[in-house]
């Protein structure tokens, strides 16, 4: 996502300065292009050689220098970038371009700026908590730019408080998102991710190898595209994206429930779980013994989610997945008729590259018209973005579903 983009980085003098060189490398390991500004004071903290020496470009101090190349100016850099990042962003330079003075060349460069801009404030708690700084905040908001809240935790001068610079990951994902075009906003998409796990004693349960990374790109995906993302997951090691709610559960009865709760609050509903389909008919409240025979389970079928979705969806999205070993397309086929859906995604679980716990997946979608797009093999982001592209287009085409059912209902004299 930021291959090729062209970030301009300001960096201040606070003591995190030095996280800006981590920064760096991270745009850069993602084939981002950066140029940085460094105050007098940052240099005081970190040298612009290290800034210089990541980046792989010059690094920019002086407001007006002549061993600088002359047509290097506070406009040109301003016209160069794709997106702005101050990171960190002392309370000086806040209330800079909060007041609008400009008397070096990163104040100057922000006032000049017409991309994105991205503040990411690092400073004494009592200072952030301190009315100016919230003031001027508030104003740098208001004239539209971009504040990425500081972390609360410990800070370097040794005060507990809300001040800590974000991690670079963090600052990525807001940068991915600034650049992203938010093509998903107003809608409310509820994704499910990962297995279940059904319990016959307190400490044994049935699950599936499911790891929940393609429904966990899913919800990232759909959320740096502006969708407001509801992730009803099962036990997953993986981490919650930023700005997506996240519902854990464990069993699919618990899923459904969870589910099953929000559906009328949601337009799209993307079901990538792995539900068990089958749970022990019986749970044991002790663990069970070891005996010197066999060990007998009856299973019971757990709730189709899927089936009962589609029974009530309404005009909602509704985009289930299938994992098979056998006739694939066929299978995939009858499941998107009888449980209604409005897409499927089929994965073919005998390739190598697709399915569970791979960061690939091969996949082919097929829609109610009887259409199937095979994809090759994709990263599950760019996976779950195609996805997301296909759920756009049948929206899209609503007014069109809309229009042929009032044509129908005009009654002829
Ligand atoms: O029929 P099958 O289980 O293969 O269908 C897979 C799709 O159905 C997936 O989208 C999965 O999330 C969903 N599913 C469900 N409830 C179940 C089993 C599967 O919602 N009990």
């Amino acid at each position: 996502m930021l291959k090729n983009k062209k970030i301009l980085l300001g960096v201040t003098g606070g003591i995190a300065a030095y996280k800006a060189a981590e920064l760096t490398r991270e745009f850069v390991k993602r084939g981002a292009s950066v140029k940085v500004i460094m105050t007098a004071n940052a240099s005081k903290f970190i040298t612009p050689l290290t800034m210089q020496t990541l980046s792989g470009n010059p690094v920019y101090t002086e407001m007006f220098s002549l061993v600088e190349s002359p047509e290097i100016s506070h406009i040109s850099l301003a016209d160069w970038a794709d997106v702005f990042v101050i990171a960190p962003a002392t309370a000086n330079i806040i209330g800079k371009a909060a007041a609008g003075i400009g008397d070096d060349l990163l104040s100057t460069t922000i006032m000049a700026a017409r991309m994105p801009v991205l503040f990411c404030p690092a400073m004494n708690s009592n200072m952030y908590a301190g009315p100016i700084v919230g003031e001027n905040i508030g104003r740098l908001r208001r004239s539209g730019y971009r504040i990425l809240e500081p972390e609360s935790g410990e800070l370097a001068c040794g005060v507990e408080g809300a001040g800590r610079l974000p991690s670079a990951g963090e600052i990525l994902d807001e940068v991915e998102r600034m650049l992203t075009p938010q093509d998903l906003a107003g809608e409310k998409i509820l994704v499910t991710a990962g297995p279940t796990r059904e319990p016959f004693d307190p400490v044994r349960f049935i699950t599936n190898y499911s790891s929940g990374k393609m429904g966990y790109a899913l919800a990232e995906a759909a959320c740096k595209r502006g969708a407001c993302v509801l992730l009803v997951s099962g036990p997953a090691a993986l981490t919650c994206p930023r700005g997506v709610e996240l519902v854990g559960v464990s069993s699919a009865v618990e899923m459904k429930e969870a589910v099953m709760r929000r559906l009328q609050d949601s337009t799209v509903i993307i079901k990538a779980a792995a539900v068990a389909d089958y749970r022990p008919a019986q749970t044991s409240g002790a663990k069970i013994k070891k005996e010197a025979g066999p060990l007998r389970l009856a299973l019971e079928r757990n709730p189709d989610i899927i089936a009962e979705i589609g029974r009530k969806k309404g005009r909602r999205i509704l985009v289930g997945f299938a994992m098979e070993t056998e006739n694939l397309i066929g299978n995939a086929r009858i499941k998107l008729k009888e449980k209604n859906m409005d897409l499927i995604v089929a994965n073919d679980l005998s390739r190598p590259g697709s399915g569970f716990q791979n960061d690939t997946n091969i996949v082919k979608i097929l829609d109610r018209r009887g259409g199937i797009e095979e994809l090759p093999i994709m990263e599950k982001s760019a996976v779950a973005n195609h996805i997301l592209d296909r759920v756009l287009a049948l929206k899209a085409r609503e007014p069109e579903k809309k229009q042929g059912r009032a044509k129908k209902n005009v009654r002829r004299p």
